[in-house]
């Protein structure tokens, strides 16, 4: 039967533009990888107008019009699988509810969860206090840039950062283009009323003095979280964490 015998063409070619789809898919992963890692935004209006006119030229006339259809579809499809690739981090001054609000959004969503100082504990066989007390500030700003960048280039993770990560401008500009950046804006009176003296940046020793440094660093530090972030959250208020599932579902959808 003929019919028969041009069904198998058809068969054949749908075969080969599967396996050159999902090696498409595939390649398109990598370059999220790489954009996250490298701080590059993951959509580039330029460069997709002339992937799509250069290959729509090599389409025969008469299917131009398909032609353009399908390779928009094939864009479109790997920005998704790219999107797919993006974190979920959480920012914010420390006792604000990160690793707490993460543990949670990582379980609801089932997504792996990160916390950079856990991570940078985990690499160094030390304690953050111990960092800070014996290599400095500076080499635990180090740490933590080598922690977010790993879990930028890992992609699809909730990531439970430090509260000072977001004030290297390095680590803000890697945060923004890897991810989806959720502010978690406690009060400060009740950031106040539990913050302990035994944090390496509030260490004082009295109570008063420990939280007239937290609040210095409150009013320093807010702007450039608000800055930031694509959504900010009470953590104490209600349903914040589906807040955050839902605009975070949206971004990644
Ligand atoms: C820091 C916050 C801490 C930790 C380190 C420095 C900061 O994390 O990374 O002590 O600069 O605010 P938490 O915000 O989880 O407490």
């Amino acid at each position: 039967m003929e019919i028969d015998e041009i069904r198998k063409e058809i068969d054949s070619a749908d075969a080969e533009l599967m396996r050159l789809f999902a090696r498409r898919m595939e390649i398109s992963e990598r370059i999220g990888r790489w954009k996250r890692a490298n701080a590059k935004p993951a959509f580039d209006p330029e460069r997709e107008a002339e992937v799509a006119a250069s290959r729509i030229a090599l389409i025969p006339e008469k299917y131009r019009e398909n032609g353009e259809a399908f390779i928009r579809l094939l864009m479109e499809e790997s920005k998704r699988v790219q999107r797919r690739g993006m974190d979920l981090y959480l920012i914010g001054m420390p006792d604000s509810g990160k690793t707490r609000m993460g543990r949670s959004l990582a379980e609801t969503m089932k997504m792996p969860l990160v916390d950079t100082d856990k991570l940078i504990m985990e690499r160094t066989g030390m304690s953050i206090d111990a960092i800070f007390a014996t290599l400095g500030e500076e080499r635990f700003r180090s740490f933590e840039r080598q922690a977010l960048r790993s879990a930028a280039e890992r992609g699809g993770l909730v990531v439970a950062t430090g509260g000072g990560m977001p004030m290297d401008p390095e680590n803000a500009e890697l945060m923004r283009h890897s991810g989806f950046c959720v502010f978690l804006d406690r009060d400060i009176e009740r950031l106040v009323g539990q913050s302990t003296v035994n944090r390496p940046l509030l260490a004082a020793s009295t109570k008063e003095e420990s939280e007239m440094k937290l609040r210095t660093l409150y009013s320093e530090r807010r702007e450039k979280y608000l800055a930031l972030a694509d959504m900010t959250v009470d953590p104490d208020s209600d349903g914040a964490a589906e807040r955050v599932i839902n605009a975070f579902e949206n971004a990644v959808k």
